[in-house]
């Protein structure tokens, strides 16, 4: 089939690429001429496990193209996709300019059927609304607007789009509903359902199920606070009740607050939408109080332990991305921390596998770039771990230890125990699980060079 992808982004570059590996002719359009340069040369824009591969394969096999231009870009195409940005407007909910424009600007251009596909995450209604504009200047015959939202997640991006859970898909046309069927069936070959539905239900379905995740997460993060205070382990608590098959054991892992550019972006919406259909989703808007509350939970910790003031202090983050495998840091929790810890004199070390280049951007030379996980603690009071990138799990503490003023470890993922921590005679605080060593903070008071180093003396 020959299709095209409007917006280049982490969801349009791999849909494209996905496309083009079962054998589609993909054209990749976006208005960033940088990005479209890059890819003309092979190369992505972006960093997500995999992508590089198929990107080299189908380049070389002339089945994926890149163009700035839309009308060139759309041509030929039978089915042309919208994985455009649905950022949020000042009142929170989804911006629909960039959907809106690139329909009005099809509408001229387009002069044989094509079905429009709207991939990006937008309101309930807005297949409508995408079809008003169109047919302002376009003939109704000529076009369908389906909607068809996308479940991926970053970081394994690739993978989800080949292998869906399932495929979702709102459209009341059922030529439009021939052309998706024909088109997923590689995908769903190992019995994974399409399920078609109108267009209204599809659109808030991708809603309901990132509202839902969030909530989860929100949930757990609550649990794991009160956890904390009462003596409890939230890792046992967690598997406790995971295990239960009405509940099941993903997503429930407490943390520093969901962040990236769909959970946050995605849950305002939905509150947004329910008040323009004159209903108050409390429970919604909950999860995003509860979230920005557990965003601030490490700069509150590392306060707690060293005081408001933290100048003289030097912390080394581990971890910018908003989770592991992505170098995405929208609304990630660690830029929130930097901003806390400088803000109140800290110098801050970062590292991250693959988000440096993004961080740098934003925070310039007012921090410092490590070069690996090492050197991002080479000197400092305590380690921040913000994301669970794999190298960090089983680091060498030895050299951990060695490296910084004093063994202390704030981890905002859990990714040690608190008995391996004891163990190796670190200060050890994590989330919602008792603290390791709670004693030896006593001593923060002092400056860290004078903490006593002899393993016997702690606690
Ligand atoms: N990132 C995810 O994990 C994810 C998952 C599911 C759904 N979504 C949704 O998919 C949509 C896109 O998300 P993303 O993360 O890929 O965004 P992104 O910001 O990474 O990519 C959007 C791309 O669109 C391009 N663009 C903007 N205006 C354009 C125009 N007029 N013509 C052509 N290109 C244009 C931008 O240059 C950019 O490359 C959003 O609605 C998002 O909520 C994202």
């Amino acid at each position: 089939m020959q299709l095209a992808i409007i917006g280049t982004g982490y969801v349009g570059l791999v849909t494209g690429t996905c496309f083009a590996e079962t054998g589609n002719n993909v054209m990749c359009i976006d208005i960033n001429e940088d990005k479209v340069n890059q890819l003309k040369q092979g190369k992505s824009p972006i960093y997500e496990p995999g992508l590089d591969v198929l990107l080299d394969r189908n380049i070389k096999e002339d089945r994926i193209h890149f163009t700035t231009s839309l009308r060139e870009g759309i041509k030929d195409a039978q089915v042309i996709f919208l994985a455009l940005p649905t950022p949020p407007g000042k009142d929170g909910s989804a911006d629909l300019q960039y959907v809106l424009d690139v329909a009005a600007q099809l509408s001229e251009i387009i002069t044989e059927y094509k079905v429009i596909v709207n991939k990006s995450t937008v309101p309930v209604g807005t297949a409508e609304k995408v079809a008003a504009v169109m047919a302002q200047k376009l003939d109704k015959n000529l076009f369908d607007v389906v909607s068809n939202p996308e479940f991926l997640r970053e970081g394994v991006a690739v993978d989800d789009f080949l292998k869906p859970d399932r495929v979702v898909i709102g459209t009341s046309s059922d030529r439009a509903k021939k052309l998706m069927e024909e088109l997923y069936q590689p995908f769903v070959r190992q019995g994974n359902p399409i399920y078609f539905m109108d267009e209204r239900s599809s659109e808030m379905t991708k809603y309901a199920a990132n509202a839902y995740l969030a909530m989860r997460i929100s949930f757990m993060n609550e649990m794991a606070n009160l956890c904390e205070r009462a003596g409890a382990n939230v890792d046992n608590v967690r598997m406790g009740m995971g295990s239960d098959s009405r509940i099941g054991k993903r997503f429930l892992f407490p943390g520093v607050g969901y962040g990236g550019s769909c959970f946050p972006k995605d849950v305002k919406a939905l509150a947004q939408t329910a008040r323009e259909y004159d209903y108050e989703y409390s429970l919604v808007t909950t999860v995003m109080n509860v979230n920005d509350k557990q965003k601030l939970i490490l700069g509150r910790k590392v306060k707690d332990c060293f005081g408001s003031d933290l100048s003289g202090r030097t912390f080394g983050i581990w971890g910018l991305a908003f989770k592991p495998e992505t170098d995405d840091i929208r609304e990630a929790p660690a830029l929130e921390l930097i901003d806390e810890l400088t803000a109140a004199g800290a110098e801050v070390k970062v590292f991250d596998p693959e988000a440096m280049e993004n961080v740098k951007r934003i925070f310039g030379d007012k921090i410092v770039y490590a070069n690996d996980q090492y050197d991002a603690i080479d000197g400092v009071d305590a380690l921040i771990i913000v994301t669970e990138w794999s190298a960090f799990r089983t680091p060498n503490f030895e050299r951990m230890n060695e490296l910084m003023k004093a063994p202390f470890v704030f981890d905002g993922r859990n990714i040690y125990t608190v008995e391996k921590m004891e163990e190796l005679g670190y200060y050890y605080e994590s989330i919602g699980r008792k603290t390791a060593h709670a004693s030896q903070r006593e001593k923060i008071a002092v400056p860290t060079d004078t903490i006593v180093r002899d393993r016997g003396s702690i606690d």
